[in-house]
C-alpha cells in the first residue's frame, strides 16, 4: 500500500506530459498552460488508492485516474469563468490570461480528452465505469448550477448548502474511489462503502475549501482571498453568520451595497460570530462519519492506512 506522496509522484510521472496537439495553438496552448500549473492531484490518487485497497494497481486504473484529473481540470476552467476568479494555483486563470470563449472551448476539449482515456478501459469494466462517471458528471453540473442560483438567493439553508456541495464536489471524490475499488476487484458492498466514505470526506473537503477562501493565505491557496464573499456565495460561513441577528443585518447590507472593503468587513463579522471556529466542528463531523464508512470496509485495517492519512491531510490542508 502506497502513500499519497508516492502515488501522486507516480501519477505525475505519467500525467505530466503533453496531452493535446500543437494546432490550433490558440486552443491547445491554454490547456497545456493550465495542466502545467499542477494541483494536488487528489482525485486520481483516490482512484489509485481505491484500486490498491483490494489488489495491485491495474493499467485501467491509470487510465481512469488520468480521465478523472482531466475532467477535474475541465470543471475548474469553467468554474473560474463562472466565479470570475482571476487566480488559480498561483497563476492567472485561463479566461483571464486568454478570454472567455477560449476558456469555454479549452474546457470542452479537455472533457472530451477525459472520455478518450476512459474509453481505454477494458471491456470487462467499461460500462460500469462509464455509467458512474456520467452520473457523476451530471451531478457536478447540477451542483454547480445550484451554486450559481444561490448567489442571488437570500434564504439558502444549511441543508441546501450541504446538498449543493455534495453534488458539485463530493460525488467526484466518491466516484474516484469507487471506480478504483471496482477496478481493484472489490465487492459491491466494499465499493459502496468507499463511495460513502468519499462522499462524507468530500463534504469536509469543500468545507475546508470554503474556509480557506476567506481565512486562507493567498500565497498558499493560490487563489484570490474572499472570492466567495465578493460573489455572495452561500457558504456555510455566511449561512452560519446569518443565524446571528446582529451579524445578519450588517451582512445583508454589505451584500447589497458591495463596498470596497466588503471582504475585510465580512471576514471580521465571520470572526465576531465565530463562524470560523464552527468550521472545525462541521469538518470534524463529516470527517468522523467518513471514517466510520472506511472502518466498515472488509479489508485489513493496515491496508486502509494511506486513505486515512490522505483524508486527514484533506481536511487539515492550508492549500
Ligand atoms: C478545487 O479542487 C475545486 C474544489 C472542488 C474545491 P482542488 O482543491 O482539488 O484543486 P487542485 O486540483 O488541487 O488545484
Ligand atoms: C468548485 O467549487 C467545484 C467544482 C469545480 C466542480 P469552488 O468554486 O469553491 O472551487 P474553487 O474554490 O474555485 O477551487
Ligand atoms: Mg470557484
Ligand atoms: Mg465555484
Ligand atoms: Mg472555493
Amino acid at each position: 500500500m502506497q502513500s499519497f506522496e508516492t502515488l501522486s509522484k507516480q501519477f505525475a510521472e505519467k500525467f505530466d506530459t503533453r496531452h493535446f496537439p500543437e494546432q490550433p495553438a490558440s486552443l491547445y496552448e491554454p490547456n497545456e498552460y493550465f495542466l502545467k500549473l499542477g494541483g494536488k492531484r487528489v482525485r486520481p490518487v483516490l482512484c489509485l488508492m481505491g484500486n490498491e485497497l483490494f489488489d495491485e494497481i491495474i493499467p485501467d486504473a491509470w487510465h481512469a485516474a488520468t480521465a478523472i484529473e482531466l475532467f477535474h481540470n475541465f470543471t475548474l476552467i469553467h468554474d473560474d469563468i463562472m466565479d470570475k476568479a482571476p487566480l488559480r494555483r498561483g497563476q492567472q486563470t485561463v479566461h483571464t490570461k486568454y478570454n472567455d470563449s477560449t476558456a469555454l472551448l479549452a474546457g470542452d476539449v479537455m472533457m472530451v480528452k477525459a472520455y478518450e482515456y476512459l474509453n481505454k478501459t477494458s471491456s470487462k469494466y467499461l460500462s460500469k465505469v462509464l455509467s458512474l462517471f456520467n452520473k457523476t458528471a451530471i451531478e457536478v453540473c447540477e451542483g454547480q448550477q445550484m451554486d450559481m442560483d444561490y448567489q442571488s438567493q437570500n434564504n439558502v439553508s444549511m441543508n441546501d448548502y450541504l446538498q449543493m456541495i455534495e453534488l458539485k464536489t463530493s460525488v467526484a471524490l466518491a466516484a474516484s474511489l469507487k471506480i478504483g475499488g471496482l477496478l481493484g476487484g472489490g465487492g459491491e458492498r466494499n465499493q459502496n462503502l468507499l463511495y460513502e466514505f468519499g462522499k462524507k470526506l468530500g463534504i469536509a473537503f469543500q468545507v475546508q475549501d470554503d474556509y480557506l477562501d476567506a481565512f486562507g493565505d493567498k500565497n498558499k491557496t493560490g487563489k484570490q482571498v474572499g472570492g466567495d464573499i465578493l460573489a455572495n456565495k452561500k457558504t456555510f460561513l455566511l449561512i452560519h453568520a446569518m443565524e446571528s441577528p446582529s451579524c445578519k443585518k450588517e451582512l445583508e447590507q454589505l451584500m447589497n451595497t458591495n463596498p470596497d472593503d466588503k471582504v475585510q468587513k465580512v471576514i471580521a463579522l465571520y470572526k465576531d460570530c465565530k463562524a470560523d471556529e464552527w468550521a472545525i466542528q462541521l469538518k470534524n463531523k463529516y470527517f468522523d462519519e467518513a471514517l466510520t464508512h472506511l472502518d466498515d470496509i472488509a479489508v485489513l485495517s493496515k491496508r486502509k492506512e494511506p486513505l486515512r492519512e490522505l483524508a486527514l491531510f484533506l481536511v487539515q490542508r492550508d492549500f
